[in-house]
């Protein structure tokens, strides 16, 4: 099987049928290698390996270095696995299996111990990183609100303003001290972020404790609702406040997929909230070293929001 990276492969052309027949992922080279040029988790990465038959892309595994905070305060790097796809016709062969392997042979040059990567329990794929030693790590607990009284307080009207990036980074590394995991973030981190959620002032409900992002989503006369892509406040009052100067910007629904900080989702029960602590949804690992143990590295602390996943 012949294996070569993104950055050797001469057209990537191909990877917009494999990878739209594999999620509904229109992949356009130009916008991708615009990002990967920025984003930290790219940038010095072979951004993933490919298996090339009779000169045809007929399979893909996306290769992430990830900035972790350690227990020990040390910032440690670990392996992210994203966009794992073989064509149909090429299913069954040892495709995934091959690139997968690749992907750790990198990791392990790289000094990592661990791989992480986001997957459903309810596809195949889950079975095949379990046979690759991957273990569930976290699903992603979530909450949900129709909105049956119109609280509807706020249009904005206008040019949508620049988000306040700096506010944001010092609220967001106030909330996270004490705590492990995927919380190593700058400036330029936040703008790729803003960027690729294409997040403006608008999208944002912001006080000197916390802040929410979201998405408004609205999809034809379907979807009026908001998404939340991270909320970060000091205490269950201030996301109180916070949460009800968001539902004053929604129409028919607010939801939040991945609540992951045991407080907020107290907040959102406490509100009316559905809530469900399952999910289909699943954070896997893997240790890449024989030594290596996930507990002992980050404690019970490991955090990340839903604009981390990958
Ligand atoms: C999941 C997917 C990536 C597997 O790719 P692949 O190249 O066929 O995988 P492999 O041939 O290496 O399979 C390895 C093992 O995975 C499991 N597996 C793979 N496909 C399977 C299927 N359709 N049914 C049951 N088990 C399956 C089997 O254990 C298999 O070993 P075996 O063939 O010896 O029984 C491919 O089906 C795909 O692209 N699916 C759509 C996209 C997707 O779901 N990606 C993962 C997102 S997290």
């Amino acid at each position: 099987m012949k294996v070569m990276t993104y950055r050797e492969l001469e057209s990537k052309d191909e990877l917009l049928p494999l990878l739209d027949h594999a999620f509904g992922w229109t992949f356009n080279q130009r916008s991708f290698d615009k990002f990967a040029k920025i984003d930290p988790r790219l940038m010095n990465s072979p951004i993933g390996f490919c298996v090339v038959e009779s000169g045809h892309v007929v399979g893909y595994v996306g290769v992430m270095d990830l900035a972790t905070l350690t227990s020990n305060g040390d910032v440690e790097y670990v392996g992210g696995i994203y966009g794992v796809a073989t064509l149909p016709s090429h299913v069954r062969k040892g495709i995934s299996t091959t690139l997968i392997n690749e992907a750790h042979r990198y990791f392990r040059d790289q000094g990592y111990r661990f791989s992480l990567l986001g997957t459903s329990h309810t596809i195949v794929a889950h079975s095949l990183y379990q046979k690759l030693g991957y273990t569930d790590l976290f699903e992603r607990p979530s909450a949900y609100k129709i909105m049956t009284q119109n609280k509807t307080k706020t249009t904005i009207k206008g040019k949508s303003q620049k988000l306040d990036l700096d506010r944001i980074l010092v609220i967001y590394k106030e909330h996270v001290k004490g705590k492990t995991g995927l919380v190593v973030r700058d400036k330029t981190y936040l703008e790729l972020l803003e960027k690729t959620e294409g997040l403006t002032a608008r999208d944002c409900v912001i006080n000197d404790a916390g802040y929410v992002l979201f998405r408004v989503q609205k999809i034809g006369a379907w979807v009026n609702g908001i998404w939340i892509r991270e909320f970060v406040a000091s205490d269950s009052k201030e996301m109180n406040k916070l949460l009800d100067l968001v539902e004053e910007r929604a129409k028919d629904m607010i939801y939040d997929r991945t609540v992951l900080d045991r407080s907020l989702l107290q907040v959102y029960r406490s509100c009316n909230y559905m809530i469900h602590e399952r999910s289909h949804s699943v954070l896997m690992v893997k240790p890449l070293t024989s030594d290596a143990s996930f507990k002992q590295v980050y404690s019970n602390r490991f955090f990340m929001t839903g604009l981390d996943f990958f």
